[in-house]
This record gives structure tokens, sequence and C-alpha cells, in this order.
């Protein structure tokens, strides 16, 4: 139904399942940026022409946007190259805010950008660097939580959306839990702003990032929003220019947050498509997307668990666009290349989630991650495949 107005799928017989990895962009976004390259194009915050003002104002009007999207007031959104970039600016910023003795507690299902920053945040200053577990069936130990979470905890950092499990996680109660001892909670909505509704202010969280890669629109540009009293805490991450008031012989006076985190030119372009992306989902609703992608998730669910030798990850009903499994005997990467003859892209390996595959007792596995362009057909024929790959190699 919403195929139609992604080109690439006009130009490829493509079966594509890997929208967790990256998203395929909309027709709107890509006319955007090239109509913006073509007509509008300008560095921004600098120069006095129409074309400086109005790329200005562009590049502005995004982060409203953004901020609506997110129900966050707009100078509490931050634009970065992805949502890595925003956790290592959190990250970063600690260095000089941890101390021996405090802790940091991290899902053991985050990806990597929400674990090796505060790894090494935690190998730098001393302070200790703690994992909470997750039950088998995928959903956070909450037992395992609290007995860690203490007042030595500063931050907490937990995804929304698990990327290999596609388990939503109560990052409400987590969030109130983790206040109570007055620890800062970093939310990694990677996946789940591509699939459900987020208002930062509803979750109460401190920090919470994504890339727009994921969200229909380009690369290169990501998102972080903070709340004021934690914005605050940190210093910059990068210097240079457009993030100065003042620059003396000797010192320098930055300016307001979100600007004293935009070091540089920013992503400007990138921007107007985010823009467009996020109007795009909104034409749809994202109470829509959510829908559909459920429904679509409980089909791809029911046919992989009618398939024997196939093992879902952390069997859960919990599961929004994102399911990771392994099948008895064949290797995955053998399974990935016989549908990768078939143009059925999906993903194979550890999903930048090594902690978690450890915790599961697998070194990787495979991934079919759904987006708003997915129908039933796609699943149907993705099943059919993999039932003819498991064949041939149990053959
Ligand atoms: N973070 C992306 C994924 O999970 C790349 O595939």
């Amino acid at each position: 139904m919403y195929k139609s107005q992604f080109p690439i799928f006009q130009k490829e017989i493509i079966n594509y399942l890997d929208t967790a990895a990256s998203a395929q962009k909309p027709r709107v976004v890509i006319d955007e940026m090239v109509r913006f390259y073509q007509e509008s194009y300008a560095n921004v915050h600098r120069g006095s022409c129409h074309l400086a003002t109005e790329a200005t104002l562009a590049y502005e009007e995004s982060r409203k946007t953004v901020a609506k999207f997110i129900n966050a007031p707009e100078k509490q959104v931050i634009f970065t190259k992805g949502a890595t970039e925003s956790f290592n600016l959190i990250a970063n910023g600690y260095q000089s805010l941890l101390k021996k003795d405090d802790e940091i507690l991290v899902s053991i299902e985050e990806h990597h950008a929400n674990f090796v920053p505060w790894q090494q945040v935690a190998l730098k200053t001393g302070a200790k660097f703690v994992t909470f577990d997750i039950l088998d069936n995928g959903e956070i130990d909450m037992d395992d939580f609290e007995k860690k979470l203490s007042s030595k905890t500063k931050i907490v950092a937990i995804t929304h959306l698990s990327n290999v499990l596609g388990i939503v996680n109560p990052i409400k109660q987590i969030i109130q839990k983790a206040h109570k001892v007055n620890a800062k909670v970093v939310v990694d909505a990677a996946q789940s702003i591509a699939h459900m509704p987020i208002d930062v202010q509803e979750l109460d969280c401190d920090f919470l990032a994504f890339s727009s890669h994921k969200l229909y629109g380009p690369t290169g540009i990501g998102v972080l929003y903070g709340k004021k009293d934690a914005l605050a805490l940190l210093s910059p991450y990068q210097y240079g220019g457009d993030m100065v008031q003042t620059v003396l012989p000797h010192e320098s006076e930055f300016k307001e947050i979100p600007h004293k985190f935009e070091a540089g030119t920013p992503p400007f372009v990138e921007a107007v498509g985010l823009k467009k992306a996020i109007e795009f989902i909104d034409d749809i609703s994202m109470e829509e997307v959510f829908r559909h992608e459920r429904a679509l998730t409980s089909y791809l669910i029911t046919a992989l668990n009618k398939i024997e030798e196939v093992e879902i990850l952390a069997p859960n009903e919990n599961k929004s666009g994102i399911v990771g499994f392994v099948v008895h005997g064949i290797h995955p990467t053998d399974i990935a290349f016989i549908l990768a003859q078939q143009n059925i892209c999906i993903r194979v390996g550890h999903h930048c989630a090594m902690p978690l595959h450890h915790r599961l007792g697998h070194e990787v596995s495979i991934r079919v991650s759904l987006g708003i362009y997915n129908e039933k057909e796609d699943i149907d024929i993705f099943i059919q495949s993999l039932q003819k790959s498991i064949s041939f190699f149990k053959r």
C-alpha cells in the first residue's frame, strides 16, 4: 500500500526486510533534498543573502518539526550526525562528572552504540560499569535491575526497542525507578522512533537519541534530546565555528544550547530531508505505522513458528517490527547467502549487540526487520525462500 511511494521498489525487484539497519526513502524525502540543493542551498547561520536566510530558516524549522514529533521543547533538540554521536556526546560530557565508586548501569541488550561509550567512560573515570540482565523471554529482568540500581548509580542506559529482539521495554517504569536514586536515564530510541509514537516529556527521560536514516530520512543526521538540567551538565563535545559566542586569544564563550553542541557546518540539507520524513510519517500517522507493523510482525512470527528448525530469539508476543532467530543445524550466513541470491535483504550477524548474543548463547543470528512499505506478500516470499534454503542445506 505504501510501497509505491518508495522509488527503490520501482527500480529493483527487491524484498527489503532490513529496515532496522536503515529504512528506504520515500520519494518526497528524495525530491525535497534535490529541490533544496537546486533552489535553496547556502550555508546556515552565516551568510546574509536570501539563500542563506532561507537555509537557516529551513534548518531551524526542521528542529521545530523534530521537537513536535517527540514533544520536546525546541531548544532541547540537538542535531548530531546520528544516534551513535549523540551517545558519545553524552558519554564524553560525563567524563568529567563521574568518579570512582560511581556506577553506570547498562542493559545487556544494548546496541554497541549505547554500550561501548559507557564502558569506555568507566575505564577512563574509574566508575564501575554494571550490566543488568533480561529474562529468557527477552523482557528486562526488573529484579536484577532493581538489585543493581543504587545511590551509586549515576547513569542508566537502556534501549526502548531492542534492535535484535524487537521487544519494547518498560522505559517509563525504569525511568521512574532510576529517578528515585537520582540517576539520569539515557534512552536509545534508534529503533523505536520508526515504529511507535514517542513523547519524551511523558517518558520523563533525561536523554534520548535516534538517527534519521532509520526514520525514512537521510543518513548523516541524528538527534539528541536532553532535559534542560541534564544538558546543562555537559560540556561541548566538539569545538569550532558556529558554536561560539566570542573567541578571545586565550578563551572562548559558547552559544546557548542547542548551538553550543553543534560545531561546524551542520547537516542542514539532511535536516530538511528529516523534516520531510517526519511529515511523511505524520501523514500516515505513527499509530497506523505501529498497527501495520505489529500485524505484520505477528504474521511473521506465526509463519516462523511453523518451521521446525527455527528458534525465535526470546519468544514474546510483544515484538514490534523486528524478529531475530536462528535455524538449528544451519549457519545464518549460509541462509543469508541463499536469500540474497533471490534479492531478499535480511541481516545476519551479531547486529552490533555482542553482549546480548553472548547472553542468549548464540554468536550470531538472522534478523528480519519491517518497515511501513512491507506487506504480507514480502513475508510469504521470505518464508518460502527460507523453507527452500533449509531443505537445500538439510539434503
Ligand atoms: N544499528 C543498525 C542495526 O541494528 C545498523 O542494524
